[in-house]
Protein backbone atom coordinates (compact mmCIF):
# COMPACT_ATOMS: atom_id res chain seq x y z
CA UNK A 1 0.00 0.00 0.00
CA UNK A 2 1.17 3.52 -0.95
CA UNK A 3 1.44 5.35 2.31
CA UNK A 4 2.88 9.26 2.73
CA UNK A 5 4.66 10.80 5.22
CA UNK A 6 3.76 14.13 7.24
CA UNK A 7 4.03 15.51 10.77
CA UNK A 8 0.88 16.81 12.75
CA UNK A 9 1.83 19.09 15.37
CA UNK A 10 5.24 17.56 15.36
CA UNK A 11 3.99 14.26 15.58
CA UNK A 12 5.12 11.74 12.97
CA UNK A 13 2.63 9.60 11.19
CA UNK A 14 2.28 7.49 8.22
CA UNK A 15 -0.94 7.61 7.02
CA UNK A 16 -2.58 5.66 3.47
CA UNK A 17 -1.98 7.65 0.54
CA UNK A 18 -5.22 9.44 -0.12
CA UNK A 19 -5.97 10.12 3.39
CA UNK A 20 -7.19 13.41 4.77
CA UNK A 21 -5.09 15.41 7.18
CA UNK A 22 -8.75 15.29 9.71
CA UNK A 23 -8.10 11.72 9.52
CA UNK A 24 -4.77 11.30 10.11
CA UNK A 25 -5.22 13.74 13.00
CA UNK A 26 -7.86 11.95 14.53
CA UNK A 27 -5.76 8.44 14.03
CA UNK A 28 -3.48 10.70 16.53
CA UNK A 29 -6.20 11.57 18.79
CA UNK A 30 -5.97 15.33 17.56
CA UNK A 31 -9.98 16.49 17.08
CA UNK A 32 -10.05 19.05 14.87
CA UNK A 33 -13.68 20.60 14.45
CA UNK A 34 -15.84 20.25 11.30
CA UNK A 35 -19.56 21.45 10.16
CA UNK A 36 -19.90 20.46 6.79
CA UNK A 37 -17.76 17.48 6.66
CA UNK A 38 -19.80 13.99 6.63
CA UNK A 39 -17.47 10.90 6.31
CA UNK A 40 -17.92 9.23 2.67
CA UNK A 41 -21.02 11.61 1.87
CA UNK A 42 -19.80 14.91 1.66
CA UNK A 43 -16.89 17.13 1.41
CA UNK A 44 -18.24 20.42 0.55
CA UNK A 45 -15.30 21.63 2.65
CA UNK A 46 -18.27 25.16 3.02
CA UNK A 47 -18.00 25.51 6.70
CA UNK A 48 -13.69 26.56 7.36
CA UNK A 49 -14.73 25.31 11.09
CA UNK A 50 -11.62 22.75 10.37
CA UNK A 51 -9.22 25.14 9.42
CA UNK A 52 -5.46 23.66 10.23
CA UNK A 53 -1.61 25.61 9.21
CA UNK A 54 0.31 24.07 6.42
CA UNK A 55 2.92 26.25 5.97
CA UNK A 56 2.19 29.69 5.69
CA UNK A 57 -1.76 28.90 4.52
CA UNK A 58 -5.05 27.78 6.79
CA UNK A 59 -6.43 25.62 4.68
CA UNK A 60 -9.49 23.12 5.56
CA UNK A 61 -8.24 19.95 6.41
CA UNK A 62 -11.31 17.83 5.83
CA UNK A 63 -10.23 17.80 2.17
CA UNK A 64 -6.67 18.22 2.13
CA UNK A 65 -5.07 15.06 1.43
CA UNK A 66 -2.13 14.15 3.32
CA UNK A 67 1.17 14.58 1.32
CA UNK A 68 4.96 13.72 2.11
CA UNK A 69 6.71 16.13 4.30
CA UNK A 70 3.80 18.35 5.16
CA UNK A 71 4.03 19.84 8.44
CA UNK A 72 0.65 20.46 9.81
CA UNK A 73 -0.19 22.54 12.98
CA UNK A 74 -3.48 22.48 14.24
CA UNK A 75 -3.57 24.12 17.28
CA UNK A 76 -1.51 27.45 16.55
CA UNK A 77 -3.22 30.86 17.90
CA UNK A 78 -3.69 32.28 14.55
CA UNK A 79 -6.08 28.92 13.77
CA UNK A 80 -7.20 29.28 17.25
CA UNK A 81 -8.41 32.64 16.42
CA UNK A 82 -9.42 31.70 12.67
CA UNK A 83 -11.65 28.90 13.98
CA UNK A 84 -13.16 31.22 16.40
CA UNK A 85 -14.26 34.10 13.75
CA UNK A 86 -15.22 31.43 11.15
CA UNK A 87 -17.95 29.99 13.86
CA UNK A 88 -18.87 33.79 15.09
CA UNK A 89 -19.63 34.71 11.51
CA UNK A 90 -21.66 31.12 11.32
CA UNK A 91 -23.70 32.30 14.48
CA UNK A 92 -24.43 35.36 13.26
CA UNK A 93 -26.81 34.49 10.73
CA UNK A 94 -27.99 31.82 12.86
CA UNK A 95 -31.52 31.59 14.75
CA UNK A 96 -29.98 30.83 18.78
CA UNK A 97 -33.18 30.09 20.40
CA UNK A 98 -31.07 27.20 21.44
CA UNK A 99 -33.18 26.45 24.60
CA UNK A 100 -36.15 25.81 22.66
CA UNK A 101 -34.10 23.92 19.41
CA UNK A 102 -35.09 20.63 18.95
CA UNK A 103 -31.24 19.76 18.93
CA UNK A 104 -30.59 21.91 21.72
CA UNK A 105 -28.81 18.36 23.30
CA UNK A 106 -27.26 16.96 20.24
CA UNK A 107 -26.31 20.57 17.93
CA UNK A 108 -22.83 20.19 16.49
CA UNK A 109 -23.11 23.56 15.91
CA UNK A 110 -23.47 24.17 19.74
CA UNK A 111 -20.60 21.70 20.24
CA UNK A 112 -18.26 23.04 17.93
CA UNK A 113 -18.73 26.69 18.89
CA UNK A 114 -18.40 25.43 22.85
CA UNK A 115 -15.37 23.73 21.84
CA UNK A 116 -13.75 26.66 20.95
CA UNK A 117 -14.89 28.82 23.67
CA UNK A 118 -17.45 31.40 21.60
CA UNK A 119 -18.14 33.64 23.98
CA UNK A 120 -19.60 36.15 21.96
CA UNK A 121 -20.64 36.84 18.43
CA UNK A 122 -18.95 40.16 17.75
CA UNK A 123 -20.93 40.13 14.42
CA UNK A 124 -24.45 42.04 13.65
CA UNK A 125 -25.76 42.29 10.37
CA UNK A 126 -28.65 41.53 8.14
CA UNK A 127 -30.36 37.57 8.57
CA UNK A 128 -31.13 35.44 5.71
CA UNK A 129 -34.85 34.16 4.97
CA UNK A 130 -36.25 32.17 7.58
CA UNK A 131 -39.15 30.84 6.26
CA UNK A 132 -40.66 27.42 8.21
CA UNK A 133 -41.94 25.07 6.04
CA UNK A 134 -44.05 22.56 7.32
CA UNK A 135 -45.89 21.56 4.03
CA UNK A 136 -44.71 17.64 4.58
CA UNK A 137 -46.56 15.06 7.15
CA UNK A 138 -43.13 14.35 8.01
CA UNK A 139 -40.32 16.74 7.64
CA UNK A 140 -40.22 20.17 9.03
CA UNK A 141 -37.84 23.01 7.69
CA UNK A 142 -36.51 25.70 9.64
CA UNK A 143 -34.39 27.79 7.14
CA UNK A 144 -33.70 30.77 10.03
CA UNK A 145 -30.98 27.45 11.19
CA UNK A 146 -29.92 25.93 8.07
CA UNK A 147 -25.87 27.28 7.72
CA UNK A 148 -25.79 25.86 4.10
CA UNK A 149 -23.46 22.99 4.98
CA UNK A 150 -24.91 20.67 2.28
CA UNK A 151 -25.02 18.03 4.28
CA UNK A 152 -28.46 17.05 3.70
CA UNK A 153 -27.87 17.87 -0.30
CA UNK A 154 -25.17 15.52 -0.08
CA UNK A 155 -27.36 12.95 1.64
CA UNK A 156 -30.35 13.23 -0.62
CA UNK A 157 -28.43 13.12 -3.74
CA UNK A 158 -25.59 10.92 -3.60
CA UNK A 159 -26.69 8.43 -0.97
CA UNK A 160 -30.61 8.02 -1.61
CA UNK A 161 -30.41 9.70 -5.58
CA UNK A 162 -33.89 11.51 -4.84
CA UNK A 163 -32.95 14.65 -5.06
CA UNK A 164 -35.48 16.57 -3.53
CA UNK A 165 -33.55 19.19 -2.61
CA UNK A 166 -30.51 21.37 -3.74
CA UNK A 167 -28.50 24.81 -3.71
CA UNK A 168 -30.81 27.81 -5.35
CA UNK A 169 -29.92 31.65 -5.58
CA UNK A 170 -25.97 33.24 -5.46
CA UNK A 171 -24.39 35.11 -2.58
CA UNK A 172 -25.99 36.49 0.69
CA UNK A 173 -29.52 34.87 -1.10
CA UNK A 174 -28.37 31.53 -1.84
CA UNK A 175 -30.77 28.60 0.06
CA UNK A 176 -31.51 24.98 0.10
CA UNK A 177 -34.71 23.77 -0.98
CA UNK A 178 -36.33 21.94 -3.91
CA UNK A 179 -36.37 22.97 -7.15
CA UNK A 180 -38.37 26.34 -8.01
CA UNK A 181 -38.60 26.69 -4.47
CA UNK A 182 -41.32 24.64 -3.74
CA UNK A 183 -42.21 23.71 -0.42
CA UNK A 184 -40.68 20.39 0.32
CA UNK A 185 -44.52 18.65 0.30
CA UNK A 186 -45.13 19.13 -3.00
CA UNK A 187 -40.90 17.50 -4.16
CA UNK A 188 -40.68 14.10 -5.10
CA UNK A 189 -39.43 14.41 -1.43
CA UNK A 190 -39.65 10.31 0.00
CA UNK A 191 -39.89 11.69 3.46
CA UNK A 192 -36.85 8.95 4.67
CA UNK A 193 -36.06 11.59 6.91
CA UNK A 194 -32.46 11.15 6.60
CA UNK A 195 -31.47 14.44 5.70
CA UNK A 196 -32.55 15.13 9.31
CA UNK A 197 -30.40 13.05 10.54
CA UNK A 198 -27.39 14.12 8.32
CA UNK A 199 -27.86 17.93 9.63
CA UNK A 200 -25.97 19.24 11.98
CA UNK A 201 -28.71 21.42 13.47
CA UNK A 202 -32.24 21.88 13.88
CA UNK A 203 -32.93 23.37 10.52
CA UNK A 204 -34.61 19.96 9.61
CA UNK A 205 -36.59 18.16 12.12
CA UNK A 206 -39.95 15.88 11.84
CA UNK A 207 -43.34 17.36 12.28
CA UNK A 208 -43.82 16.93 15.31
CA UNK A 209 -47.37 15.19 16.72
CA UNK A 210 -46.50 15.14 20.88
CA UNK A 211 -49.42 17.05 21.40
CA UNK A 212 -51.80 15.47 19.27
CA UNK A 213 -51.09 11.99 21.45
CA UNK A 214 -50.85 14.02 24.55
CA UNK A 215 -54.67 15.63 23.81
CA UNK A 216 -55.87 12.24 23.03
CA UNK A 217 -54.75 10.22 26.25
CA UNK A 218 -56.48 13.30 28.68
CA UNK A 219 -59.17 13.03 26.24
CA UNK A 220 -61.97 10.58 28.26
CA UNK A 221 -64.14 9.43 25.21
CA UNK A 222 -61.15 7.78 23.16
CA UNK A 223 -59.50 4.38 23.69
CA UNK A 224 -56.40 5.16 23.15
CA UNK A 225 -54.30 2.16 21.72
CA UNK A 226 -50.30 2.27 21.00
CA UNK A 227 -47.81 -0.17 19.17
CA UNK A 228 -44.39 -0.34 18.09
CA UNK A 229 -42.25 -0.98 15.77
CA UNK A 230 -39.24 -3.62 16.10
CA UNK A 231 -36.41 -0.80 15.58
CA UNK A 232 -37.50 0.86 17.74
CA UNK A 233 -36.97 -1.33 21.27
CA UNK A 234 -32.97 -1.68 19.99
CA UNK A 235 -32.53 2.20 20.50
CA UNK A 236 -34.73 4.12 22.53
CA UNK A 237 -32.43 3.63 25.80
CA UNK A 238 -30.33 5.63 24.13
CA UNK A 239 -32.17 8.86 24.59
CA UNK A 240 -31.56 7.90 28.16
CA UNK A 241 -27.84 7.37 28.21
CA UNK A 242 -27.88 3.52 27.78
CA UNK A 243 -25.25 2.28 25.63
CA UNK A 244 -26.27 1.34 21.77
CA UNK A 245 -27.31 -1.84 21.51
CA UNK A 246 -29.25 -2.48 24.45
CA UNK A 247 -32.65 -4.00 24.04
CA UNK A 248 -35.21 -2.03 25.97
CA UNK A 249 -38.53 -4.19 24.84
CA UNK A 250 -39.86 -4.49 28.54
CA UNK A 251 -39.22 -0.89 30.25
CA UNK A 252 -40.94 1.01 26.69
CA UNK A 253 -43.67 -1.08 27.58
CA UNK A 254 -44.23 -0.38 30.76
CA UNK A 255 -43.12 3.42 30.62
CA UNK A 256 -45.67 3.16 27.23
CA UNK A 257 -48.38 2.30 29.85
CA UNK A 258 -47.49 4.63 32.46
CA UNK A 259 -47.87 7.50 29.59
CA UNK A 260 -51.33 6.19 30.15
CA UNK A 261 -52.17 4.35 26.57
CA UNK A 262 -55.22 1.90 27.07
CA UNK A 263 -53.29 -1.09 25.45
CA UNK A 264 -49.68 -1.48 24.42
CA UNK A 265 -49.79 -3.23 21.37
CA UNK A 266 -46.18 -4.66 18.95
CA UNK A 267 -45.78 -3.63 15.58
CA UNK A 268 -44.02 -7.27 15.44
CA UNK A 269 -47.66 -9.10 15.52
CA UNK A 270 -47.91 -6.66 12.33
CA UNK A 271 -45.29 -7.98 10.66
CA UNK A 272 -46.02 -11.25 11.36
CA UNK A 273 -49.12 -11.03 9.27
CA UNK A 274 -47.42 -9.33 6.86
CA UNK A 275 -45.33 -12.68 6.11
CA UNK A 276 -48.39 -14.93 5.95
CA UNK A 277 -49.83 -12.55 3.50
CA UNK A 278 -46.75 -11.44 1.46
CA UNK A 279 -45.55 -14.84 1.77
CA UNK A 280 -48.73 -16.30 0.53
CA UNK A 281 -48.35 -13.35 -2.23
CA UNK A 282 -45.49 -14.44 -3.26
CA UNK A 283 -46.09 -18.46 -3.73
CA UNK A 284 -48.71 -17.39 -5.72
CA UNK A 285 -46.55 -15.39 -8.03
CA UNK A 286 -43.82 -17.60 -8.32
CA UNK A 287 -46.18 -20.65 -9.53
CA UNK A 288 -48.11 -17.80 -12.00
CA UNK A 289 -45.08 -16.41 -12.83
CA UNK A 290 -46.69 -13.09 -13.06
CA UNK A 291 -45.88 -9.85 -11.12
CA UNK A 292 -42.23 -10.94 -10.91
CA UNK A 293 -39.91 -9.76 -9.20
CA UNK A 294 -42.31 -9.00 -6.06
CA UNK A 295 -41.16 -6.10 -4.19
CA UNK A 296 -41.22 -5.76 -0.61
CA UNK A 297 -43.85 -2.61 0.16
CA UNK A 298 -43.09 -2.56 4.27
CA UNK A 299 -40.85 0.82 3.76
CA UNK A 300 -42.84 3.85 2.79
CA UNK A 301 -39.90 5.77 1.29
CA UNK A 302 -39.86 3.11 -0.93
CA UNK A 303 -43.19 2.62 -2.07
CA UNK A 304 -43.12 6.79 -3.00
CA UNK A 305 -39.00 6.29 -4.34
CA UNK A 306 -41.14 3.44 -6.87
CA UNK A 307 -44.09 5.79 -7.15
CA UNK A 308 -42.20 8.82 -7.96
CA UNK A 309 -39.29 7.16 -10.55
CA UNK A 310 -40.28 3.19 -11.65
CA UNK A 311 -44.06 4.14 -12.08
CA UNK A 312 -43.95 1.17 -14.92
CA UNK A 313 -43.01 -1.10 -12.25
CA UNK A 314 -46.26 -0.46 -9.33
CA UNK A 315 -47.45 -4.08 -10.65
CA UNK A 316 -44.52 -5.49 -8.65
CA UNK A 317 -44.91 -3.57 -5.07
CA UNK A 318 -46.58 -6.00 -3.10
CA UNK A 319 -50.38 -5.23 -2.61
CA UNK A 320 -49.71 -6.05 1.21
CA UNK A 321 -50.05 -2.51 3.34
CA UNK A 322 -47.31 -2.43 5.73
CA UNK A 323 -46.82 -4.30 9.07
CA UNK A 324 -48.25 -1.08 11.42
CA UNK A 325 -50.84 -0.25 8.78
CA UNK A 326 -52.07 -3.90 9.08
CA UNK A 327 -52.43 -3.62 12.91
CA UNK A 328 -53.87 -0.72 12.60
CA UNK A 329 -56.73 -1.84 10.09
CA UNK A 330 -57.21 -5.24 12.64
CA UNK A 331 -57.24 -3.14 16.00
CA UNK A 332 -60.15 -0.56 14.19
CA UNK A 333 -62.32 -4.16 12.76
CA UNK A 334 -61.48 -7.64 15.01
CA UNK A 335 -60.47 -5.62 18.08
CA UNK A 336 -63.01 -3.46 17.90
CA UNK A 337 -65.68 -5.99 17.54
CA UNK A 338 -63.90 -8.15 19.89
CA UNK A 339 -64.02 -5.50 22.94
CA UNK A 340 -67.05 -4.43 21.79
CA UNK A 341 -65.74 -0.43 21.56
CA UNK A 342 -67.11 1.70 18.75
CA UNK A 343 -63.93 1.67 16.28
CA UNK A 344 -64.55 6.02 16.09
CA UNK A 345 -63.70 6.11 19.28
CA UNK A 346 -60.25 4.19 19.03
CA UNK A 347 -56.88 6.24 18.84
CA UNK A 348 -54.40 4.26 16.77
CA UNK A 349 -50.52 5.81 17.47
CA UNK A 350 -47.34 3.97 16.08
CA UNK A 351 -44.02 4.49 17.34
CA UNK A 352 -41.87 4.15 14.51
CA UNK A 353 -38.47 4.72 13.71
CA UNK A 354 -39.76 6.46 10.82
CA UNK A 355 -40.07 10.04 9.84
CA UNK A 356 -41.81 8.58 6.11
CA UNK A 357 -44.26 6.61 8.27
CA UNK A 358 -45.90 9.92 9.20
CA UNK A 359 -46.55 10.28 5.90
CA UNK A 360 -47.82 6.77 5.06
CA UNK A 361 -50.20 7.28 7.82
CA UNK A 362 -52.34 10.21 6.39
CA UNK A 363 -52.57 7.84 3.11
CA UNK A 364 -55.93 7.98 1.94
CA UNK A 365 -55.72 4.64 0.14
CA UNK A 366 -54.84 3.25 3.52
CA UNK A 367 -58.22 3.68 5.57
CA UNK A 368 -61.29 1.94 6.08
CA UNK A 369 -64.88 2.95 6.44
CA UNK A 370 -63.55 6.55 6.19
CA UNK A 371 -61.41 5.80 9.21
CA UNK A 372 -57.47 6.29 8.67
CA UNK A 373 -56.18 2.92 9.89
CA UNK A 374 -53.14 4.75 12.25
CA UNK A 375 -54.28 7.72 13.21
CA UNK A 376 -50.89 9.52 14.38
CA UNK A 377 -46.97 8.32 14.38
CA UNK A 378 -44.71 9.42 16.61
CA UNK A 379 -41.11 9.12 16.06
CA UNK A 380 -38.21 7.04 18.47
CA UNK A 381 -37.22 10.71 19.47
CA UNK A 382 -40.81 12.04 20.25
CA UNK A 383 -41.83 9.23 22.50
CA UNK A 384 -38.83 9.65 24.25
CA UNK A 385 -39.95 13.63 24.47
CA UNK A 386 -43.32 12.49 26.21
CA UNK A 387 -41.36 9.93 28.45
CA UNK A 388 -39.13 12.80 29.54
CA UNK A 389 -42.03 15.54 30.06
CA UNK A 390 -43.86 12.57 31.61
CA UNK A 391 -40.96 12.48 34.54
CA UNK A 392 -40.46 8.77 34.12
CA UNK A 393 -37.20 7.21 35.07
CA UNK A 394 -36.97 4.96 31.79
CA UNK A 395 -33.52 3.52 33.04
CA UNK A 396 -34.48 2.06 36.44
CA UNK A 397 -38.51 0.95 35.02
CA UNK A 398 -39.15 -2.93 35.32
CA UNK A 399 -39.86 -4.26 32.29
CA UNK A 400 -43.44 -5.36 31.48
CA UNK A 401 -44.76 -7.20 28.80
CA UNK A 402 -47.39 -6.46 25.18
CA UNK A 403 -51.11 -6.60 25.46
CA UNK A 404 -52.78 -9.45 23.43
CA UNK A 405 -54.06 -10.15 21.22
CA UNK A 406 -51.29 -8.21 19.54
CA UNK A 407 -48.61 -9.10 21.78
CA UNK A 408 -47.69 -12.01 21.01
CA UNK A 409 -45.24 -12.48 18.11
CA UNK A 410 -42.46 -14.27 16.48
CA UNK A 411 -38.19 -13.24 15.97
CA UNK A 412 -39.47 -13.16 12.12
CA UNK A 413 -41.84 -10.26 13.14
CA UNK A 414 -38.42 -8.55 15.07
CA UNK A 415 -35.86 -8.59 12.21
CA UNK A 416 -37.95 -6.51 10.25
CA UNK A 417 -36.28 -3.77 11.86
CA UNK A 418 -33.22 -4.35 9.56
CA UNK A 419 -32.19 -4.69 6.40
CA UNK A 420 -32.52 -8.20 5.34
CA UNK A 421 -35.15 -9.55 7.77
CA UNK A 422 -37.94 -8.98 5.77
CA UNK A 423 -36.90 -11.76 3.25
CA UNK A 424 -35.34 -13.63 5.81
CA UNK A 425 -38.84 -13.81 7.35
CA UNK A 426 -40.52 -14.30 4.77
CA UNK A 427 -38.14 -17.45 3.58
CA UNK A 428 -38.35 -18.95 7.02
CA UNK A 429 -42.33 -19.07 5.86
CA UNK A 430 -42.56 -20.06 2.71
CA UNK A 431 -40.12 -22.57 2.92
CA UNK A 432 -42.08 -24.39 5.62
CA UNK A 433 -45.17 -23.72 3.89
CA UNK A 434 -44.66 -25.64 0.82
CA UNK A 435 -42.22 -28.22 2.19
CA UNK A 436 -44.45 -29.03 5.27
CA UNK A 437 -41.89 -29.67 7.78
CA UNK A 438 -39.68 -27.79 10.01
CA UNK A 439 -36.75 -26.23 8.87
CA UNK A 440 -33.57 -27.21 10.45
CA UNK A 441 -31.99 -24.02 10.31
CA UNK A 442 -34.09 -20.90 10.71
CA UNK A 443 -31.10 -18.13 9.73
CA UNK A 444 -30.47 -17.15 6.34
CA UNK A 445 -27.37 -15.58 6.77
CA UNK A 446 -27.01 -14.60 3.27
CA UNK A 447 -29.31 -11.67 3.12
CA UNK A 448 -27.95 -10.45 6.86
CA UNK A 449 -25.21 -8.31 6.75
CA UNK A 450 -24.33 -4.32 5.55
CA UNK A 451 -23.25 -4.66 2.32
CA UNK A 452 -25.12 -2.45 0.01
CA UNK A 453 -26.90 -5.52 -2.09
CA UNK A 454 -27.07 -9.07 -1.37
CA UNK A 455 -28.73 -11.89 -2.98
CA UNK A 456 -29.58 -15.42 -1.95
CA UNK A 457 -31.04 -18.33 -4.12
CA UNK A 458 -33.36 -20.34 -2.12
CA UNK A 459 -34.80 -24.16 -3.98
CA UNK A 460 -38.46 -25.23 -2.55
CA UNK A 461 -39.40 -28.43 -2.52
CA UNK A 462 -40.67 -29.18 -6.04
CA UNK A 463 -38.04 -27.36 -6.98
CA UNK A 464 -39.38 -23.66 -7.85
CA UNK A 465 -36.57 -21.20 -7.44
CA UNK A 466 -36.80 -17.83 -5.56
CA UNK A 467 -33.33 -15.83 -6.07
CA UNK A 468 -33.60 -13.13 -3.79
CA UNK A 469 -32.31 -9.77 -3.49
CA UNK A 470 -32.01 -7.70 -0.59
CA UNK A 471 -31.31 -3.77 -1.00
CA UNK A 472 -30.75 -0.82 1.76
CA UNK A 473 -30.40 2.71 0.84
CA UNK A 474 -32.45 4.27 -2.26
CA UNK A 475 -28.82 4.79 -4.07
CA UNK A 476 -28.57 0.66 -3.98
CA UNK A 477 -32.18 0.66 -4.96
CA UNK A 478 -31.55 2.79 -7.69
CA UNK A 479 -28.41 0.44 -8.83
CA UNK A 480 -30.66 -2.43 -8.86
CA UNK A 481 -33.99 -1.39 -10.54
CA UNK A 482 -31.15 -0.45 -13.38
CA UNK A 483 -29.56 -4.09 -13.35
CA UNK A 484 -33.21 -5.47 -13.08
CA UNK A 485 -34.44 -3.21 -16.30
CA UNK A 486 -31.48 -3.93 -18.34
CA UNK A 487 -31.48 -7.17 -17.88
CA UNK A 488 -28.34 -7.77 -16.18
CA UNK A 489 -30.69 -9.35 -13.29
CA UNK A 490 -33.17 -11.67 -12.58
CA UNK A 491 -34.81 -12.71 -9.07
CA UNK A 492 -38.38 -13.87 -7.93
CA UNK A 493 -38.10 -11.45 -4.39
CA UNK A 494 -36.87 -8.41 -3.87
CA UNK A 495 -36.92 -6.47 -0.25
CA UNK A 496 -35.64 -2.62 -0.20
CA UNK A 497 -35.52 -0.63 2.90
CA UNK A 498 -35.11 2.98 1.79
CA UNK A 499 -32.30 3.62 5.16
CA UNK A 500 -28.92 2.19 4.78
CA UNK A 501 -29.03 -0.51 7.42
CA UNK A 502 -32.69 -0.90 7.04
CA UNK A 503 -35.36 0.55 9.84
CA UNK A 504 -32.53 0.67 12.69
CA UNK A 505 -31.31 3.61 11.38
CA UNK A 506 -34.47 5.47 10.19
CA UNK A 507 -35.01 8.88 9.92
CA UNK A 508 -36.85 9.17 13.44
CA UNK A 509 -34.17 7.66 15.48
CA UNK A 510 -32.14 8.85 18.32
CA UNK A 511 -29.74 11.24 16.62
CA UNK A 512 -25.99 10.07 17.46
CA UNK A 513 -23.12 12.32 18.62
CA UNK A 514 -20.49 13.02 16.17
CA UNK A 515 -17.82 11.80 18.15
CA UNK A 516 -19.60 8.74 19.07
CA UNK A 517 -20.34 8.21 15.27
CA UNK A 518 -16.72 7.93 14.58
CA UNK A 519 -15.83 5.49 16.72
CA UNK A 520 -19.40 3.21 17.13
CA UNK A 521 -20.80 0.83 14.26
CA UNK A 522 -24.25 1.89 14.34
CA UNK A 523 -25.93 -0.01 12.30
CA UNK A 524 -24.62 -2.81 13.44
CA UNK A 525 -24.95 -2.31 17.47
CA UNK A 526 -28.73 -1.69 16.84
CA UNK A 527 -28.78 -5.10 14.36
CA UNK A 528 -27.01 -6.67 16.67
CA UNK A 529 -29.95 -6.25 19.08
CA UNK A 530 -32.37 -7.17 16.62
CA UNK A 531 -30.68 -10.23 15.69
CA UNK A 532 -30.62 -11.19 19.90
CA UNK A 533 -34.21 -10.41 19.89
CA UNK A 534 -34.90 -13.25 17.19
CA UNK A 535 -32.57 -15.66 18.82
CA UNK A 536 -34.03 -15.02 22.44
CA UNK A 537 -37.83 -15.78 21.00
CA UNK A 538 -39.29 -18.81 21.73
CA UNK A 539 -41.36 -18.67 18.15
CA UNK A 540 -39.22 -17.82 15.14
CA UNK A 541 -41.27 -18.03 12.39
CA UNK A 542 -44.52 -15.94 11.40
CA UNK A 543 -46.95 -18.80 11.08
CA UNK A 544 -46.31 -20.65 14.23
CA UNK A 545 -47.53 -17.38 16.51
CA UNK A 546 -50.78 -18.82 18.00
CA UNK A 547 -52.48 -15.25 17.65
CA UNK A 548 -51.78 -15.24 14.36
CA UNK A 549 -53.18 -18.75 13.29
CA UNK A 550 -56.13 -17.50 15.64
CA UNK A 551 -56.98 -14.43 13.86
CA UNK A 552 -57.41 -16.33 11.03
CA UNK A 553 -59.38 -18.51 12.20
CA UNK A 554 -61.94 -16.13 14.17
CA UNK A 555 -61.57 -13.32 11.42
CA UNK A 556 -59.13 -13.27 8.46
CA UNK A 557 -60.09 -16.80 7.16
CA UNK A 558 -57.00 -17.91 5.41
CA UNK A 559 -54.47 -15.26 3.73
CA UNK A 560 -54.87 -13.45 0.64
CA UNK A 561 -58.64 -14.16 1.36
CA UNK A 562 -61.84 -11.68 0.05
CA UNK A 563 -61.55 -10.28 3.81
CA UNK A 564 -57.69 -9.99 3.79
CA UNK A 565 -58.11 -7.91 0.57
CA UNK A 566 -60.23 -5.51 2.52
CA UNK A 567 -58.54 -5.12 5.01
CA UNK A 568 -54.73 -5.69 4.69
CA UNK A 569 -54.00 -4.44 0.99
CA UNK A 570 -53.88 -1.74 -0.68
CA UNK A 571 -52.61 -0.17 -3.66
CA UNK A 572 -50.38 2.37 -5.46
CA UNK A 573 -50.51 5.61 -7.68
CA UNK A 574 -48.26 7.49 -10.24
CA UNK A 575 -46.32 10.35 -9.68
CA UNK A 576 -44.54 13.19 -10.81
CA UNK A 577 -40.81 12.94 -11.69
CA UNK A 578 -40.34 16.45 -10.68
FE1 LIG B 1 -13.99 21.14 6.73
FE2 LIG B 1 -16.42 22.26 6.84
S1 LIG B 1 -15.63 20.66 8.04
S2 LIG B 1 -14.73 22.84 5.64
Amino acid sequence: MDTVKLKIDNIETEVPKGTTVLQAARELGIRIPTLCHLQDINHSSSCRVCLVEAGPRLIASCTLAAEDGMQIKTNTERVRKARKTTIELILSDHNRECTSCLRSRTCELQDVAYQAGVREVRYAGEKSNGWFDISSPSIARDMSKCLLCGRCVAMCSNVQTVGAIGFMNRGFDTMIGPALDKPIGESVCVNCGQCIMACPVGALQEREHIQDVWKALADPHKYVVVQTAPAVRVALGEEFGMPMGTRVTGKMVAALRRLGFDKVFDTDFGADLTIMEEGTELLHRVETGKGLPLMTSCCPGWVKFVEHFYPDMLDNLSSCKSPHEMEGAMIKSYFAEMMDIDPERIVVVSIMPCTAKKYEGERTELSNEGMQDVDYVLTTREIAQMIKEAGIDFANMRGETFDNPFGESSGAGVIFGTTGGVAEAALRTVFELVAGHELETVEYNAVRGMEGIKETVVELPGGKIIRTAVVHGLGNARKLMSMIQKGIRKYEFIEVMACEGGCICGGGQPMVDAKVREKVNVKAERARAIYAEDEAATIRKSHKNPYIQKIYQEFLDKPNSHKSHIYLHTHYLVRSRY
